[in-house]
């Protein structure tokens, strides 16, 4: 790779600005443009004035602009089919098809293909009628697990510890609660254990691990309250072993792999495993097709080799023989959220105190719902800021991360105070 690259980035949150700055580190990078972005991205890539849902504009911006690879980075392009339109225009994507987007896009197709090839994952069944879901939790009671099949901003799963809940929360899908995306619905067994989500970048054939990370769902503390798109997250999940990383990658990802290309469907772009390690051993919850956030700006920040290249490498089905860096570091991200997140918040309320905070030593903020208002900073959305952090250990990185939180000035903004309280207990065990 000998000439540098304009890259088109599509997004706007925190996950997105980790990705621009770590594509920003390479050497082989020309322009960088990004759509919608948000004020921290607009700081280090170029607005392209395109929507994502219009393909026939992407493209005509990118040959406009001399671009000729697109990174993307959210779920929702990737199900509408963007990477297709993009790659029948002669363009490298950073992604997967839609087909191969199923699975992240339809709950039913991922566990039918675990059934096919084996892959470890609880007992489901797949419903469409409400009646015949209703009978299936007559025979199989609490607690289980109750999923609407679509996209649903991860609101759509319902862990129900009583029958009580578990009808209420398939009555919910069938009556339109997730619209479209409820109108399957899939129950699965109940798995017990210590969730982690482990990434691997892939080109259709190969797969290369990239680090574990934990993130933090729920917005209250101790992991209590409804489920966000992620409060927080740290990297590396001690829970994830050698051994059951090696484990994952022999029993779930390549067997995942291998069937989506023996179904003519080759998975490109990163994988992204959310597991449950019970005593059995590791088994699939779900798969996301996109990096996660919060847990991405950890990867981030501990990627050493040249995220270009990686991400290259991936579109063009290069990866076999290539490895991935990582620092020793431990890094976490605390999320800063607009006060009422999940539910209603405020818009538009300032924050100061940024410069600051990424003042101290091993601290750096990616942007969310940011944008600027004349020259003041202001929240834009649920998820605003990313308050990032590297240290020796999980208590070190935290104690940073909740140090700079303190240097910020923002009234309408709350994070949780214990992100990874489970990892740090364990440090103090030994
Ligand atoms: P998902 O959107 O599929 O990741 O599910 C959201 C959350 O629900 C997961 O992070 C788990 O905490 C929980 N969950 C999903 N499936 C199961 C299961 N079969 N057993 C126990 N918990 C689950
Ligand atoms: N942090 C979970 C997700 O991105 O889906």
């Amino acid at each position: 790779m000998s000439e540098r690259l304009n890259v088109l980035l599509i997004g706007s949150g925190g996950r997105e600005h980790a990705l621009a700055y770590g594509l920003s580190k390479s050497d082989k990078l020309g322009q960088l443009y990004v759509a919608p972005g948000n004020a921290g991205l607009l700081q280090i890539a170029t607005k392209a004035d395109v929507s994502e849902s219009d393909h026939q504009a992407v493209i005509q911006f990118c040959q406009d602009q001399d671009i000729s690879f697109v990174v993307v980075g959210p779920e929702a392009p990737l199900v509408d089919g963007l990477s297709d339109s993009l790659r029948a225009a002669g363009l490298d994507v950073f992604g997967p098809s839609k087909e191969a987007a199923q699975l992240e896009g339809s709950k039913g197709y991922t566990k039918d293909l675990c059934a096919e090839f084996n892959i470890p994952t609880a007992a489901y069944a797949r419903f469409d009628t409400q009646s015949e879901a209703l009978s299936y939790l007559a025979d199989n009671p609490a607690p289980i697990v109750i999923k609407a099949d679509g996209l649903a901003a991860g609101k759509g799963v319902t862990v129900a510890m009583s029958q009580e809940e578990a009808i209420a929360a398939v009555e919910d899908c069938f009556d339109g609660a997730f619209g479209e995306a409820g109108a399957e619905v899939v129950i699965e067994a109940f798995l017990e254990g210590e969730e982690a989500s482990l990434f691997a970048l892939c080109d259709g054939k190969t797969a290369l691990l990239l680090p574990s990370a934990q993130d933090h769902k729920a917005v209250g503390e101790g992991d209590t309250g409804p489920n966000t798109g992620g409060m927080g997250a740290y990297s590396p999940a001690p829970v994830m072993t050698k051994n059951l990383t090696d484990d994952v990658l022999s029993k779930i990802i390549q067997p995942t792999l291998d069937g989506m290309a023996s179904r003519g469907a080759p998975f490109s772009g990163v994988l992204f495993l959310g597991l449950m390690i019970t005593d059995q051993g590791p088994e699939l919850i779900e798969y996301n097709v996109r990096f996660g956030d919060p847990e991405c700006q950890t990867l981030m920040m501990r990627l050493e080799s040249d995220l270009l290249e990686l991400l290259l490498a991936s579109a063009r089905g290069e990866l076999a023989g290539k490895t991935i860096e990582t620092s020793d570091d431990v890094v976490m991200n605390v999320v800063m959220a607009a006060k009422g997140y999940p539910g209603s918040y405020r818009k538009g309320t300032a924050i100061h105190g940024l410069a600051d905070a990424e003042a101290l030593e091993g601290v750096k903020i990616f942007h969310a719902g940011t944008k600027m208002d004349g020259d003041q900073l202001v929240a834009n959305g649920g998820r605003v800021l990313n308050i990032c952090a590297r240290g020796k250990s999980v208590t070190e990185a935290q104690a940073r991360c909740y140090a700079a939180i303190e240097k910020l000035n923002w009234e309408d903004g709350f994070c949780r105070r214990d992100i990874g309280w489970r990892a740090i207990a364990r440090e103090n065990q030994v």
